[in-house]
């Protein structure tokens, strides 16, 4: 079956949809996304999505193009058209296409969402440990807002892939603040570390769903800024966005964090997270 999106409405195939050479998306990235992970066919977490699309909307002062509950009735009677059970969705919500100018048009935006297939994720502690190098974090201020503006994200990726990595970890001041398209977590004497959420970091859903599952399994975790020494030196270090849940990190700036090995407080809350999916997917 080829690819579906919806389109400002419609439903198409993927490779015939068309979006004008002056949408602000495209000449400004003028817009904001979500990617939503689905499981056997069922939406993992889509009102949280939603919610923080349109915190991400308001950040930049973009009207939501569908009221929010409308929206996610088309995306749950989107999906099961495209007869995909594992995968993401990605949705894309830009100011639309007006004639170029910087100061904000009157026009209707843009908003399109399309379904992916995408591997399973392998169960807790079953997934090889990833690799790490830190960049400098030159991103904007307004990192809690998921713009789709991520050159300095792209440019980190690719500084890791050409070094081998798995993800590049942004370093502002000496602290870490998050990964390029993961939030960062450490592991010391049981305790979980992370950078709070804000100016620098994206308030991750996956970081959301995991706070409240460490608090149900009695890990205690601190949010709070974390130095790059002091998590070099970690336990354990572990990222988590969407598409990844958790994974944990092996190698980080050619150190072995830990004992080179899935730790004890990561696959616990993997494992408590996995359970979580499982309920709410069923
Ligand atoms: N990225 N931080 C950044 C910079 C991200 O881009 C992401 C997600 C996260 C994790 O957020 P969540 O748990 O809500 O997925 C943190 C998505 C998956 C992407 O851009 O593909």
């Amino acid at each position: 079956m080829s690819e579906l999106i919806w389109l400002n409405g419609q439903v198409m195939p993927l490779s015939e949809a068309r979006i004008g050479v002056e949408d602000r998306g495209y000449q400004f990235a003028d817009g904001v996304y979500e990617v939503v992970r689905f499981y056997g066919g069922k939406l993992f977490t889509l009102t949280q999505h939603m919610d923080r699309l349109e915190r991400s909307a308001a950040g930049i002062s973009l009207p939501m193009a569908l009221p929010k509950a409308e929206l996610i009735d088309q995306i749950n009677r989107f999906l099961p058209r495209t007869g995909l059970k594992e995968g993401m969705i990605y949705l894309q919500m830009t100011r639309g296409c007006s004639p170029r100018n910087h100061v904000f048009p009157e026009c209707k935006g843009t908003l399109l969402f399309y379904a992916r297939e995408l591997p399973p994720v392998p169960a807790p502690g079953t997934a090889p440990g990833l690799t790490l190098i830190s960049v400098p974090d030159e991103r904007w201020s307004r990192c809690w807002v998921k713009s789709i503006a991520l050159l300095p994200n792209v440019l980190a990726k690719n500084v890791a892939t050409a070094q081998g990595a798995d993800e590049a970890v942004f370093v502002l001041d000496g602290n870490v603040s998050e990964c390029c398209a993961s939030n960062f977590f450490a592991v010391s004497r049981g305790k979980v570390l992370t950078h709070p959420v804000g100016p620098k970091v994206l308030p991750g859903i996956t970081r959301m769903v995991l706070l409240e599952m460490a608090e149900q399994v009695g890990v205690e975790v601190v949010e709070r800024p974390v130095s790059e020494a002091e998590a070099l030196a970690a336990d354990e270090v572990f990222i988590t966005s969407t598409t990844r849940e958790l994974a944990w990190v092996k190698t980080w700036n050619g150190r072995t964090i830990g004992r080179g090995e899935c730790g004890p407080v990561t696959l616990r809350l993997h494992q408590a997270f996995a359970q979580r999916v499982k309920a709410e997917t069923r």
